[in-house]
């Protein structure tokens, strides 16, 4: 049995008991407390995801510690601590923050993230890797929403705690999040040893639309369908429940998510103004090159169809510029690689 490892989660889970405590029951948390009703955390969900807060003092932690014993040494290379400039001693990492303990997949705190409250650098501020906590390897609710999970044969992805815990207040119980992190083949892998369908619901801002863009191969590569939930106005998940409601968000964004190769119609489009005559033929050019990468010319024809009535081409026209732009990449693709993109099913690549 590995005892430091074993301290670790102790002095996690005390840290977690402790901030959450002067959350809810001490004036140093007023504040706190204010910000998170302010954001609509209720009572309910503060105490589902243990959410604390850590005061604004160098030594909450450090007292706390020495009291119960624990090596402050070791508190440090957990993450907990921070050795002073000086070396001299050890100070809290976390002061001024609502605490967010992040669980591993048995539901043990690993690390925190703790949000400045209001405005301020860094807005999370994150436990470091440790013997406890690889960021790569770890997905936020994973813990909680496991049998949801399970039961919808689904996951939904996301990019952070407010968007996962507003979803599952809004009864979509089957959310993760990364936590800032770029999505590794190392998250795909543990998201298919439970569901072999995900539904990327990033932030709505040209920064998530692009990181789901660069998630949807990794996720494909390790078998799994793909689909995007399509956020407006550069909302992410939380603030488009808070504005639109949790009916809204289960039925059309979750639900009404889209295949991949609708999204990265979509995600031309932007760039193009359909109005005038040259963007449309832009447009369409960009858009042939995304369905000219399918395989199958059923889905192939469903979306030249489409793009036909967008940008006023016969179906003819388009259909040889597909065909064309395919004997291409046949041309150009590497030897023994297969690149063609099925939206439908990212199994079909094995
Ligand atoms: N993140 C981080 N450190 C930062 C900023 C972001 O670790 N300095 C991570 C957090 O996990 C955050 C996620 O990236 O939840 C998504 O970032 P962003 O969209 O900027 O934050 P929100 O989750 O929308 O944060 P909030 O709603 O609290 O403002
Ligand atoms: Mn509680
Ligand atoms: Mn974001
Ligand atoms: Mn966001
Ligand atoms: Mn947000």
């Amino acid at each position: 049995r590995d005892q430091e490892l074993e301290r670790l989660l102790q002095a996690h889970e005390w840290t977690a008991k402790l901030f959450h405590y002067l959350l809810k029951n001490t004036e140093h948390g007023k504040p706190a407390m204010e910000y998170l009703r302010a954001r609509g955390f209720g009572d309910k969900l503060i105490d589902q995801f243990q959410i604390g807060y850590a005061p604004d003092r160098w030594d909450t932690l450090v007292q706390f510690f020495e009291k119960r014993s624990f090596d402050l040494k070791e508190m440090e290379k957990g993450g907990l601590l921070s050795s002073k400039q000086d070396g001299s001693g050890y100070v809290d990492r976390f002061r001024g923050r609502v605490m967010f303990p992040i669980m591993n997949r048995s539901g043990r705190i690993i690390a925190f993230a703790g949000r400045i409250l209001g405005e301020g650098q860094p807005k999370y501020l994150n436990s470091p890797e440790s013997r406890l906590f690889n960021k790569s390897r770890t997905l936020y609710n994973l813990n909680l929403a496991k049998s949801a999970i399970r039961k919808q044969g689904q996951l939904v992805l996301m990019e952070g705690f407010g968007d996962v815990i507003a979803s599952w207040d809004a009864g979509v119980q089957h959310s993760v999040a990364t936590m800032g992190t770029a999505l590794t083949e190392n998250h795909a892998s543990l998201m298919r040893t439970l569901t072999e369908e995900v539904v990327i619901c990033y932030d709505g801002d040209n920064a998530g639309q692009a990181a789901a863009l660069k998630s949807i191969p990794i996720l494909e590569e390790a078998g799994m369908r793909v689909k995007i939930a399509l956020l407006q106005n550069g909302l992410d998940p939380d603030e488009y429940i808070k504005t639109y409601g949790a009916e809204r968000f289960a039925s059309q964004v979750i639900d009404g998510a889209v295949s991949t190769t609708k999204f990265r119609l979509i995600y031309v489009k932007r760039n193009y103004n359909l109005l005038e005559e040259d963007g449309k033929a832009s447009y369409a050019q960009e858009a042939l090159k995304v369905i000219a990468q399918l395989s199958s010319p059923t889905e192939r024809e469903v979306y030249l169809k489409e793009l036909s009535t967008e940008v006023g081409v016969s179906l003819e026209s388009l259909k040889q510029d597909c065909n064309l732009m395919r004997q291409t990449l046949n041309r150009t693709r590497p030897q023994g690689q297969n690149g063609n993109r099925s939206s439908g099913n990212g199994n079909s690549r094995k």
